[in-house]
């Protein structure tokens, strides 16, 4: 059986791109919602729908675990999906989301202040927050910068652009955080960016360097389903909307082949 990847687009591609370069060995399946992009926006029963949409593809694909790999989706459904909608519809199957990992980085680094930037409906979730407290990390002091410009920016390509305008936010809002956590997969694009102009100054957290490792690590700790799982390196990528942006990135990763494309 499959792994599989949810995400609007190009982010959740970074993340599977990522974690394909770590465990080459198995086989991988991308779902990108392009049609309904920007995820960012819309509203939290829309999210939940669409994420269905995706998880159910992606299980009928042959995947036994989805990572979403969209901050917003993992905000708003990641919980939903693992207590009612797994139980209910697909028992042996696991869905794993981005905030947690991401959360117990920043704990295990020990760093004390942060600025997360992030969609709107991430922001408004507040999710990043509840994590933290729930694991007794009121000591990092997070601030949350909404950041919904830079997607639309990314997914044209125009990822100088997206630094540009990440870097002026963050000077201006985020000068006291010792971090900065890009708290979208698309914002993977700009860290290189946003590293060779922060220097020392300020540490970026990037989401493609996050994930990879947390699956290795679970897959260690849960044997049973390492056991289920495929070693054919396939990858194959389906999106809703096909957008010549993707050619080059899926080149990259299928070496020239487009598959599951409607
Ligand atoms: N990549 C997604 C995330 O991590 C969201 C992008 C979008 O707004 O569609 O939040």
């Amino acid at each position: 059986m499959k792994i599989g990847f949810f995400d609007s687009g190009m982010g959740g591609l970074s993340i599977m791109k990522a974690v394909a370069k770590e465990l080459p060995e198995y086989d991988y399946v991308f779902y990108g919602d392009t049609a309904n992009l920007p995820l960012g926006d819309k509203t939290e029963e829309e999210l939940y729908e669409i994420t269905i949409t995706g998880m159910e593809y992606l299980f009928d694909a042959g995947c036994l675990i989805v990572i979403i790999a969209c901050n917003t989706a993992s905000a708003e459904t990641a919980r939903k999906l693992q207590r009612e909608y797994l139980p209910k519809h697909h028992q042996s199957k696991k869905i794993l989301g981005v905030i947690v990992p991401t959360v117990e980085m920043l704990e295990y680094a020990g760093f004390k202040s942060a600025a997360l930037l992030a969609t709107n409906r991430t922001v408004e979730s507040k999710k990043y927050f509840i994590e933290l407290e729930k694991r007794g990390n009121e000591n990092v002091h997070m601030i949350d910068i909404a950041t919904p410009e830079l997607v639309p920016l990314i997914e044209e390509g125009r990822v100088g652009e997206a630094a540009l305008q990440a870097i002026k936010i963050i000077d201006a809002q985020a000068g006291e955080s010792e971090v900065v956590v890009l708290g979208c997969t698309h914002y993977t694009e700009i860290k290189n960016k946003l590293r060779d102009h922060f220097g020392d100054s300020k540490q970026i957290i990037s989401q493609d360097e996050i994930i990879p490792e947390k699956l290795k690590l679970y897959l260690d700790m849960h044997p049973e389903i390492q056991s289920r799982l495929s070693r054919g390196c396939e990858r194959s990528i389906h999106l809703t909307e096909h957008k010549p942006a993707y050619d080059k990135f899926m080149q990259q990763l299928l070496g020239g082949v487009l598959l599951g494309e409607e």
